[in-house]
C-alpha cells in the first residue's frame, strides 16, 4: 500500500510529528539492549561509584574496550541517563539515576526490566511463528534472561509492597503468617516472594511450585543461600495438579499466565484447609481498555502480555486472560472456580491484590 503525500485530507504536519515520535521510540528501543549491556557489564555500577569519568577511565575500571565504552556513554548522555561535561569530556550518573540503574536493592530499581526486554527480542522468531499459527510459546522456551530478569524486576515490587501494602490489605493475614501457617506459592518462578516471606515469618512453612524445572532449581538455591532452606521447599509441579493441604495459596503475577485458570483455581480450592484463603497479586489493570490507554503501566503490561503471558497461556491450554485481564475477569475466574468470595483487597499503581475464600 502506498499513501500519496498529496492524498486529500492528509495532514502532513501530523505525519511529521508522528514520524518523529516513532523515531524517538525506535531510538529508545535500541537503547533497551544497550541499557541491559550496561547492567550486564557492570557499567552502571561502575559509573555509580565515581563522581565523573572519562571513557578511558571507565573502560579501564570495567576492563572493557574504550572505543565501545565511549560510544555507549555518548548514547546514554543522548537519552538523558547520564550528564556530559564537554569541557572535561566526562560523564556522570546522577545519584537519582543510580537508584534506578545501578542498585538492585534500591526501592526504585528498574534496570532488570531491560534484561526481560532483551529476552523478548531473542524470541522474535518464535513469536512471529506463534502469531501466524496461533500456537503458544511456553514460558520456559524463552531466552534464559527472561527468568532472571523477571525475578529481579519483581523483587523490587515485592520488597516495596509485599509487607507494607499487599499482605496487610487482607484482614488478619499478617497475624496468621506470624502465628505459623502452611503456605504454597503457585507459579513461584525463582522464588523471591516465598524466600522473603520465609525470612519474615519464621513460624510458617512454605512450598513453591512451578512447571519450569530450571526456575525451581534456582529457587532452591536462593532459599539455601538465604538460610531458609529448612522451611522452604520448591517442586516442579503444575497449578492444576500439585498436592498437599494449605492454609494460604499465593499467586504472584501468575494467575493470568495459566492456560486453564478456572481449572487451576478449582484445584487450589480443593487444596485449602478449613478457613484457608487464596492471595493473588496481579498486574494493575482496568476492566476497560479505554480507561487506562494513556498509562505507561498499561502500555508496559500489554507489551509484556503480547510477548510473554498470552503466548504462554495459549501453550498451556489457551484461556489467555492476558496481563491486563482486569478485576472483573480475574474475580470472575475465582467465582467460576467455585470460590464463595473473591474481591480486590488492594490496588497499587502497579498491582491488584485479590483475596478469595472457598
Ligand atoms: C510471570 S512469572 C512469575 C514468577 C514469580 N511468581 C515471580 O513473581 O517472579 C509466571 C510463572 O508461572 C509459571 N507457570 C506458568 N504456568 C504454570 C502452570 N500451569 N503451573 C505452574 N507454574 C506455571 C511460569 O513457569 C513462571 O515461572
Amino acid at each position: 500500500m502506498t499513501t500519496q503525500l498529496d492524498a486529500p485530507a492528509l495532514d502532513l504536519e501530523r505525519v511529521q510529528e508522528f514520524a518523529m515520535k516513532v523515531a524517538v521510540d525506535r531510538a529508545i528501543a535500541y537503547n533497551g539492549v544497550l541499557a541491559h549491556l550496561g547492567d550486564r557489564l557492570g557499567l552502571w555500577r561502575s559509573l555509580a561509584s565515581v563522581e565523573r569519568t572519562t571513557s578511558a577511565q571507565l573502560a579501564q575500571r570495567s576492563g572493557l574496550a574504550e572505543r565501545y565504552v565511549r560510544e555507549w556513554l555518548a548514547t546514554q548522555a543522548a537519552i538523558g541517563y547520564l550528564t556530559y561535561d564537554p569541557a572535561t569530556t566526562t560523564f556522570a550518573l546522577p545519584a537519582e539515576h543510580a537508584m534506578v540503574l545501578a542498585d538492585d536493592d534500591s526501592p526504585a530499581a528498574g534496570v532488570a526490566g531491560f534484561e526481560v526486554i532483551t529476552a523478548v527480542y531473542a524470541s522474535v522468531d518464535r513469536l512471529a511463528h506463534a502469531y501466524a499459527t496461533g500456537d503458544g510459546v511456553p514460558w520456559h522456551d524463552h531466552d534464559p534472561r527472561l527468568f532472571a530478569g523477571v525475578d529481579r524486576f519483581f523483587r523490587t515490587l515485592y520488597r516495596n509492597s509485599l509487607f507494607s501494602e499487599w499482605l496487610p490489605a487482607v484482614t488478619g493475614l499478617m497475624e496468621r503468617l506470624e502465628s505459623g501457617i502452611r503456605v504454597i506459592d503457585v507459579g513461584c518462578g525463582l522464588g523471591s516472594a516465598v524466600v522473603m516471606m520465609a525470612e519474615r515469618f519464621p513460624r510458617s512453612t512454605f512450598v513453591g511450585i512451578d512447571s519450569h524445572a530450571e526456575s525451581v532449581r534456582r529457587a532452591t538455591e536462593a532459599a539455601e543461600a538465604a538460610g531458609v532452606g529448612d522451611r522452604v521447599r520448591f517442586e516442579v509441579s503444575d497449578a492444576a495438579t500439585f498436592t498437599g493441604s494449605y492454609d494460604l495459596v499465593c499467586f504472584f503475577d501468575s494467575v493470568h499466565d495459566l492456560g486453564d485458570p478456572v481449572g487451576a483455581l478449582a484445584h487450589c480450592r480443593g487444596r485449602l484447609a478449613e478457613g484457608g484463603q487464596v492471595f493473588a497479586v496481579e498486574p494493575f489493570a482496568t476492566d476497560r481498555l479505554e480507561d487506562s490507554l494513556d498509562s505507561p503501566v498499561t502500555l508496559t503490561y500489554y507489551a509484556a502480555s503480547s510477548a510473554l503471558c498470552v503466548p504462554h497461556s495459549i501453550s498451556d491450554g489457551g484461556a489467555a486472560l492476558g496481563a491486563q485481564a482486569g478485576p472483573a475477569r480475574l474475580t470472575a475466574a475465582f467465582v467460576d472456580a467455585g470460590f464463595a468470595t473473591a474481591r480486590v483487597a488492594a490496588e497499587t499503581p502497579f498491582n491488584l491484590v485479590i483475596e478469595a475464600r472457598a
